[in-house]
């Protein structure tokens, strides 16, 4: 189906991602598990990293089961970080996604436990018996592992905890926000450009584009932590500032981090021509959404 508006095609694959959580996520898990599984991914959250995997397909014109199973296996990543960053023992929030927190609405103890199996799923959901060929199901699987675990969210989530009252410079920042943060939706590009062809150079400018992207997404993230209320957000404003983390904002100022975040938008705008996709149009709609984005 071709759909040649971005917020219809947007409206159109969410409507597809939310069917397939839905489908894919047990609510039989034991001892009330899929419930708490489900609490936490199903009917929320702006899915701007599945839209991403669909958009790098859609690109490249790859395999759409292939894409589908990685949109799918990426949000569950994301929604398992977000239980965990969540938790008394990390940002301890009571508000994400416009509801109580996974932790609150279930104890702290079923929301770790929701976090791991999620965090397990993701990988089941990229490995079916049949549908996706064995070496891609292996890629796929790479590419997600290595964005989750130390190299990527885990270990960006340890800086972020071990640097609380410190000052970072703006390199050190980079770093903690490249991995945190960016590491995944990075990976979100290049699992959907994986369900295609695409020569070295243009999986390099893609690559470039993600980390670009990335990056952005979390600058703007701690300005929006500043400027928002928590009813826009839908997660408690000014958490940041409280809990004395640095930020872009803390680090930059708010205007350099606003100019940063635009600066590196046009980064991503331009990597993307560089890549010469058939059909890039989804990816730089979204290179914008992400960094004019409100909540
Ligand atoms: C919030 O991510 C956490 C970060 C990694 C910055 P999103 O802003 O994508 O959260 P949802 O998925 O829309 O709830
Ligand atoms: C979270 O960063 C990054 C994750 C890996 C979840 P934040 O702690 O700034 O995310 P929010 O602001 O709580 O969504
Ligand atoms: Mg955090
Ligand atoms: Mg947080
Ligand atoms: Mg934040």
């Amino acid at each position: 189906m071709k759909i040649d508006d971005c917020e219809a095609w947007a409206r159109h694959q969410l409507a597809e991602v939310e069917a397939a959580i839905d489908n894919l996520v047990p609510a039989a898990a034991p001892a009330g598990l899929g419930l708490a599984m489900r609490y936490a991914v199903l009917d929320g959250g702006k899915r701007l990293r599945p839209l991403l995997v669909l958009a790098a397909a859609e690109a490249v014109q790859g395999e759409a089961l292939a894409a589908m199973r990685s949109a799918v296996a990426v949000e569950l990543i994301h929604a398992y970080s977000l239980v965990h960053d969540d938790m008394p023992c990390m940002d301890d929030d009571a508000l994400r996604r416009g509801k109580p927190t996974t932790h609150v609405a279930y104890g702290e103890a079923q929301a770790m436990l929701a976090g791991d199996a999620m965090q397990a799923l993701a990988f089941e959901v990229l490995t079916p018996d049949e549908g996706i060929e064995p070496a891609l199901q292996a890629r796929l699987v790479r590419l997600l592992a290595r964005a989750s675990g130390s190299a990527g969210m885990a270990g960006g989530q340890a800086i972020d905890l071990a640097s609380v009252g410190k000052p970072l410079d703006e390199s050190q920042l980079r770093d903690m926000h490249r991995r945190k943060t960016g590491a995944l939706l990075q990976a979100s590009v290049l699992m959907g450009a994986a369900c295609g062809r695409t020569s070295a150079d243009a999986w390099a400018a893609l690559a470039e584009y993600g980390d670009a992207i990335g990056l952005a997404f979390q600058v703007v993230d701690d300005i929006l932590d500043c400027t928002q209320d928590s009813e826009v957000l839908g997660k408690t404003a000014g958490k940041d500032q409280d809990a004395n983390k640095p930020t872009y904002v803390s680090t930059l100022g708010l205007e350099r981090a606003q100019a940063y975040a635009i600066a590196l938008r046009d980064q991503a705008q331009s990597a993307l021509t560089r890549a010469g996709l058939p059909a890039p149009a989804r990816l730089a709609w979204l290179a914008d959404r992400l960094v004019e984005r409100n909540n």
